[in-house]
């Protein structure tokens, strides 16, 4: 390779690394992560969250205990919601606790829900693989 060619392919590929990367870090990043929903009633869910241990028994985004089911998507799940939700909270069921939770501890556990099933979808059913590798979901 002439040394001409070789310097061409060199600041070929440092330009096309400094765009790649802008783009990574200014628009990639954009993302809305559903800040918005992390309120402060939803903070104080998530150390109530902590403070019960619900991950002993329950996943969020796929991760945590498996004796109760996936509580990722619980609120926007059809058939199930804030309200069933709220009553698994209150009342318990022969496997799940009772933990005599006060009102406005139910009202930030459903805020924090809220927040993760803004931020996530698990299990994850229907996807594609896109040609750069990259997941799809197939909305419905
Ligand atoms: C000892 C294990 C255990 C712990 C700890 C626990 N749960 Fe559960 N939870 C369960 C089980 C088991 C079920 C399913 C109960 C049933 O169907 O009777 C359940 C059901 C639920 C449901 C209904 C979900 C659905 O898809 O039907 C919600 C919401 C829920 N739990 C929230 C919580 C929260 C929030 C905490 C922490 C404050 C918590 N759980 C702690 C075992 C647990």
């Amino acid at each position: 390779m002439k040394p001409l060619q070789k310097r061409l392919l060199f600041w070929s590929l440092f330009t096309s690394f400094i765009i790649y990367t802008a783009i990574v870090l200014t628009h990639a990043t954009d993302e809305d992560k559903g800040t918005a929903y992390l309120t402060a009633e939803a903070k104080q869910g998530k150390l109530l969250y902590q403070k019960y241990n619900c991950t002993a028994c329950h996943q969020l985004y796929g991760l945590g205990g498996y004796m109760g089911p996936d509580l990722t998507n619980v609120i926007s799940t059809k058939g199930k919601g804030e309200l069933l939700a709220r009553a698994f909270l209150k009342t318990g069921t022969q496997k799940m606790p009772n933990f005599n939770l006060s009102d406005e501890e139910i009202n930030a556990l459903i805020a924090y829900l809220t927040y993760v099933d803004k931020t996530g979808i698990s299990p994850v059913r229907d996807f594609s693989i896109n040609a750069d590798g990259t997941v799809e979901l197939i909305k419905h």
